[in-house]
């Protein structure tokens, strides 16, 4: 056994668990017996490929979908979400894949969407325009976006990666301790993602728990300490940083087919098709 690293962080339960969490819609079931932990300050990455249930699990834990059974902790007490805002006044922000913010805003106005009076019709009348520029640029560059230093500017002008990490500098000034990002990385290139990953490991730093979907096996090992992977809606398999190798993650992700025998399949079936691959399956 490896020696545990201790990163300063004291023994803790969990700030988020799922217990034996089923989910069906209807007579379709897509999760089956899911159990994870999470505590603050690790970052657990969720791996699957499409269709996995990687979404559902998430949805589950931010109040957009009811377990059909289990239970979901929090601080080590069963919770229930009647709707998205309930998990948000939890603590569990989700950030998905575009930044979830708001193009047409400027990055002041965006960070403080939800937090203003909501009251009456004149929010942006008590709104202080200035203050608000003030803290959300101070709250993005204490995250390391030292690009970003005119509140002023519009979200929409922001490159992808800038506002996913908008997106989650804003969640974690607003209080959240368990941050869940739905493929963050999916549409960025690669400098954008490796900025977002630090972001990541900044909210972690910080003692967020944060839950990081990707089938993106570097990314997911840039980050993460925990992994779990999700195969039709099952966790097939669940085990610490330095467990597994890119390589056999990788396998575990194709459904435990190992990557070489895939290819020989392949080539077998082109061979056979007069050097056609087969056809995708949606
Ligand atoms: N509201 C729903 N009703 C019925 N089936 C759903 C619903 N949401 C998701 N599913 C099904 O659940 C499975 C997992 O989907 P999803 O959670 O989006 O996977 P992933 O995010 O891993 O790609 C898919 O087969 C999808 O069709
Ligand atoms: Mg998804």
């Amino acid at each position: 056994m490896r020696p545990k690293r201790s990163e300063g962080l004291k023994m803790s339960t969990s700030i988020i668990e799922l217990r034996n969490v089923d989910k069906s819609f209807g007579p379709i079931d897509v999760l089956h017996q899911i159990s994870l932990k999470v505590s603050a300050g690790e970052v657990l990455c969720l791996l699957g490929d499409n269709g996995a249930g990687k979404s559902t699990l998430i949805k589950t834990l931010a109040g957009v979908h009811k377990p059909t059974r289990g239970q979901i902790l929090l601080d080590g007490k069963a919770v229930s979400f009647e709707r998205p805002l309930d998990a948000q006044e939890k603590g569990i922000a989700t950030v998905h894949q575009f930044g979830g913010t708001f193009p047409l805003m400027s990055i002041g106005r965006s960070f403080f969407v939800g937090v203003e009076p909501t009251k009456g019709w004149g929010p942006f009348k008590v709104f202080d325009r200035k203050k608000a520029n003030d803290i959300a640029v101070k709250a993005v560059q204490d995250f390391g976006i030292t690009r970003i230093t005119d509140g002023d500017r519009l979200v929409g002008g922001l490159s992808g990666g800038e506002r996913q990490s908008l997106a989650i500098a804003r969640a974690v000034h607003l209080g959240a301790r368990v941050l869940i990002l739905d493929e963050p990385t999916a549409a960025l290139g690669v400098k954008q993602a490796a900025h977002v990953l630090r972001i990541v490991n900044e909210a972690k730093r910080r003692g967020l728990a944060v839950i990081f979907i990707t089938h993106q096996v570097m990314h997911a090992m840039a980050v993460g300490d925990h992994f779990a992977v999700l195969i039709r809606g099952a966790i097939a398999a669940d085990f610490r940083k330095g467990d597994k190798t890119r390589e056999e993650i990788t396998d575990l992700m194709a459904g435990g087919e190992t990557m070489a025998d895939l290819e020989a399949q392949l080539e077998n079936y082109m061979e056979t098709h007069e050097g056609n691959p087969p056809p995708t399956t949606p």
